[in-house]
């Protein structure tokens, strides 16, 4: 495969099954048995802070291959000030075409296009290997912490323009579309359109385990 056949383009209602199958597929069994993020796409493109100009899909030959979601959700400094900014996610590439350069094309081409859209600052909770080489940074560095004054490791910050953020201290609420997730008995249901997949316990889930329950408690 060369990185030159990879197309982006918006993804559109016609496209919703095929990328929802592919996000079993890069999903399935990698951070829990089995996975919820087909669902979460489901609820996450009707969910009011959905932004539907960023909901891009690589096409190679005609076959969807990756796909990338944004969402709105906001900073609060210490004084009460708003600040919007883009949560990415899900993100996924089919297994066979991981590692090839798919999800940087992705990101960098929506990374642009979020800025034109007034948005300076992207933020996702996931694992730093996939993102510090699209200049991701730990939470920490840029004083942004969940309420409670927790910065988990997994928690990754890319400004879209230097010095977008000021280094002042900001709470990150990130919007509840994946809250839906959480229940087991809709995601299960919801699971049935799709052809039966066998959940298994493997390695992935225990870093992530051991990613998403980190927090960095000192700079
Ligand atoms: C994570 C994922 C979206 C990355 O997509 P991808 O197309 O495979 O990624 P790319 O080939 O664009 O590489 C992205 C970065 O990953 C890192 N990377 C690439 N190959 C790597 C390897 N063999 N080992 C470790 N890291 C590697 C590099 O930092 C690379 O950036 P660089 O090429 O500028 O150095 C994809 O692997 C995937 O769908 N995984 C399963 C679902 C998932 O984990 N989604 C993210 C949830 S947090």
């Amino acid at each position: 495969m060369k990185i030159n056949d990879c197309k982006l383009r918006l993804e559109t209602e016609n496209d919703w099954y095929e990328v929802e199958c592919l996000a079993r597929e890069a999903f399935w069994n990698l951070s829990v048995e089995g996975c919820s993020e087909h669902y979460f796409m489901h609820n996450l493109r009707k969910h009011e802070c959905f932004l539907p100009e960023l909901d891009y899909v690589a096409e190679i030959g005609g076959r969807i291959v990756g796909s990338v979601m944004y969402s709105r959700s906001y900073l609060l400094d210490t004084e009460g000030n708003r600040k919007e900014v883009l949560t990415m996610g899900p993100i996924c590439v089919l297994p066979e075409y991981q590692r090839k350069g798919i999800s940087k094309l992705l990101l960098e081409h929506t990374f642009v296009l979020g800025l034109e859209m007034g948005y300076d600052v992207v933020i996702n909770f996931g694992n730093p290997d996939n993102y510090v080489a699209r200049g991701y940074k730990s939470c920490m560095k840029y004083n942004i912490c969940f309420e409670g004054d927790i910065y988990p490791a997994a928690l990754l910050v890319k400004e879209l323009k230097e010095g977008a953020l000021d280094g002042r201290k900001w709470y990150y609420y990130q919007n509840d579309a994946d809250a839906p997730c959480n229940n087991e008995a809709e995601v299960e249901e919801y699971d049935k359109k799709f052809p039966p997949k066998v959940k298994a316990w493997q390695p992935s889930q225990e870093e992530f385990y051991i990613h998403s329950h980190s927090v960095i408690n000192r700079r």
